[in-house]
């Protein structure tokens, strides 16, 4: 079933590569991606996915294709342009950074470490987070972190590792224990984000951007505290963050419907038109492959977290995925991005295809993706 829903994707992105030239595929919500240029926070989406290619299948098409993406960052950075953000990570991780990984490309390094530069200048020392949006004093966007942010300390922690820099480290080792402390919750759920008094830096509340309400639980967001937490563990060695990875995930499994893919959100009312999030569940899926790498077969909750993965999975490839469907553009049907904001509810989400080939390739070929070497 693996094999069969791989080589589906690969041919897939293939196509994809003819279509989409040097533009981004984004969203979509009709069956067609939304093409943008090199100015998104879900760009590195589709490097990451040509350089996972590349490594399957070897085939040059791919990696020159990659390449021509991380040239495209490299303008990007020396412009600049739309990356007063926390996203950085999501973007250099899966475009020069999987360029070194896979090619130990110097340039592709150098540009990564500037990546990483540009990351650590979001730290706010009042209140000791990394800034989500807009810049520092912001009056919409200030003071706010958010879970998302969970899977771009891969790239401080790298930079650590490159350069012996212990700045890297510790923003990266503060913003998982201020996410631990303030997103996730007594009862393994999670807020979104989290919001500071700028001036102060007092915690001020939960709160939420995507999610159904400020004290919901967002399924995309629980998916990032797992993920995120069992990458922390990678790098850190600190068992704080592999239990809240564990915690979260058993949460997220044990909350899901009888098909085993996300609603949107775990607190939104159920009825026939509430939107799945099956980006949710290929990010879940990645990052139970992860969590699992690090537990103990004797771990308790082992079992439990090795059916979900694989129910998930089944169920991504059964019900939601484009196979045999040879013209689709996308992988994952029925990803949501921003429900109550009306942004695109029910299709094609990048990321959602980006994290659906990293976990299928890990399960069958043990290649797994770019957030560490
Ligand atoms: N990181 C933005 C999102 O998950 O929609």
């Amino acid at each position: 079933m693996w094999k069969q829903a791989i080589e589906d994707a690969i041919q897939k992105t293939r196509d994809n590569v003819q279509r989409f030239g040097n533009r981004f595929p984004h969203v979509s919500s009709s069956g067609k991606y939304e093409l943008n240029d090199n100015e998104d926070w879900t760009n590195g989406f589709w490097s990451g996915m040509l350089w996972l290619c590349y490594e399957y299948t070897g085939d040059e098409m791919f990696r020159d294709a990659a390449r021509l993406t991380v040239n495209s960052f490299r303008t990007r950075m020396d412009r600049h342009t739309v990356l007063d953000h926390h996203d950085i990570g999501f973007l250099y991780s899966l475009s020069s950074k999987a360029q070194w990984i896979v090619e130990k490309d110097e340039e592709a390094r150098r540009l990564t470490l500037r990546a990483a530069d540009v990351l650590l200048r979001r730290w706010r020392e009042k209140g000791e987070y990394i800034q989500a949006w807009g810049l520092q004093g912001d009056p919409q966007h200030g003071g706010r972190m958010i879970i998302d942010c969970l899977l771009n300390l891969p790239l401080l922690f790298w930079a650590y590792e490159q350069t012996g820099d212990e700045r890297y480290r510790l923003v990266a080792v503060k913003q998982a224990d201020q996410s631990r402390r303030f997103l996730v919750r007594g009862d393994d759920s999670s807020y979104h984000t989290f919001v500071f008094d700028t001036s102060t830096g007092e915690p001020s509340g939960g709160a939420t951007h995507q999610g159904y309400h400020n004290g919901s639980t967002w399924a995309r967001g629980q998916a990032w505290g797992i993920y995120g937490f069992a990458l922390a563990y990678r790098y850190t060695r600190d068992g704080a963050y592999l239990e809240t990875a564990k915690r979260m995930a058993h949460y997220y499994c044990r909350n899901l419907p009888e098909d085993h893919v996300a609603y949107w959100d775990f607190n939104a009312p159920i009825t026939p038109q509430t939107y799945r999030d099956s980006s949710a569940s290929a990010i879940v899926a990645a990052g139970l492959l992860e969590l699992l790498s690090h537990l103990e077969d004797s771990d308790k909750g082992r079992a439990a977290l090795e059916e979900c993965l694989t129910q998930s999975m089944e169920s991504l490839v059964r019900n939601y995925s484009t196979v045999g469907d040879p013209g689709a553009e996308g992988l994952l049907k029925h990803g949501s991005y921003y429900v109550r904001g009306n942004a695109a509810p029910d299709d094609y989400m990048i990321w959602g295809d980006y994290y659906y080939l990293e976990a299928l390739l890990r399960m069958d070929k043990g290649l797994k993706g770019y957030w560490y070497e």
